[in-house]
């Protein structure tokens, strides 16, 4: 059955081929969703360009540590005259030494820049793109344990996405008076270009698989079917949540 027929979503987020965005790009698409995909800068463009013609949509650059490229994307969007039913923000980025070792070494500029990149970025998306969100949209971000737990290495990460789960409970109820949505899903450990810039991180898959409810990781595919349920009409009463898509890790005590 196809969920997502006839609504248009902006996918940000894909490097490549192992970026949980992408998961959820070939999803939206073969659920019917006319898609944007959106990259980084020049480095991802081929590839993201590639990517977007297979799911026959369209791709444009936003980086969203400027106010400049994020008016730039809502131009875009203006142009092409659509509204968007669905918004993933799958962004995060923090200095690869600052995801190892003591939390309290992170500097002050580091903090900001994961903070700004992670956290604050799906708050600018939402302020610009609020006038081309369709009645009833979507919003949906990643969000890992980290957030909520003191894991190993996550560090500065995990205080980002602390702030990223504030933020769409904020968001849920400004942008839920036009009836937008705005949830988090909190992913289980995948192996993904971000993933192991932080360290150690092969000890946490195995650690998922050792002790989840469920003895597995989740990997991008699970977490794109969640996608695709809180993007569709099967969701329309969920907003402000964090959904765990993580073979049931987080509820685990000792084990
Ligand atoms: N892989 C995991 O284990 C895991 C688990 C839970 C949550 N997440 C979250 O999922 C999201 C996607 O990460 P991923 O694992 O697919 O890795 P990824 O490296 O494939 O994706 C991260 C994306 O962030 C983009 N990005 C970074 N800085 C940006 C900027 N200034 N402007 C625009 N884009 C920028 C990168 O281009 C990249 O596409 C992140 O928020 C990540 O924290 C990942």
């Amino acid at each position: 059955m196809a969920l997502l027929s006839g609504k248009t979503a902006l996918v940000s987020g894909i490097a490549n081929r192992w970026s949980i965005a992408y998961a959820i790009a070939r999803a939206f698409h073969a659920h019917g969703a006319n898609l944007i995909l959106t990259y980084e800068g020049e480095r991802t463009q081929p590839e993201v360009e590639k990517m977007a013609a297979e799911c026959g949509g369209v791709a444009t650059m936003c980086d969203v540590s400027t106010d400049e490229s994020l008016a730039a994307l809502r131009a875009f969007i203006d142009k092409r005259g659509v509204k968007l039913d669905a918004l993933v923000h799958s962004i995060a980025f923090a200095r690869k030494e600052e995801l190892a070792g003591k939390f309290y070494a992170t500097s002050r500029d580091g903090f900001a820049l994961a903070l700004g990149v992670s956290a604050y970025s799906l708050v600018a998306l939402c302020r610009e793109l609020a006038p081309v969100f369709a009645p009833n949209a979507s919003v949906m971000t990643m969000t890992y344990l980290g957030s909520v737990r003191a894991v190993s290495n996550y560090n500065v990460m995990g205080v980002a996405k602390a702030a990223l789960e504030a933020s769409v409970r904020y968001l849920s109820v400004d942008l839920g008076e036009s009836g937008i949505r705005v949830n988090a899903i909190s992913a289980g450990p995948i192996k993904t270009a971000s993933a192991r810039a932080v360290s150690g991180f092969t000890s946490i898959l195995g650690d998922v698989a050792a002790k989840s409810p469920l003895r597995r990781n989740a990997v991008a595919d699970d977490v794109a079917n969640a996608a695709v349920f809180l993007a569709s009409d099967l969701s329309t009463a969920i907003t402000g949540h964090v959904l765990y898509v993580d073979a049931g890790y987080n509820v685990v005590g000792i084990s």
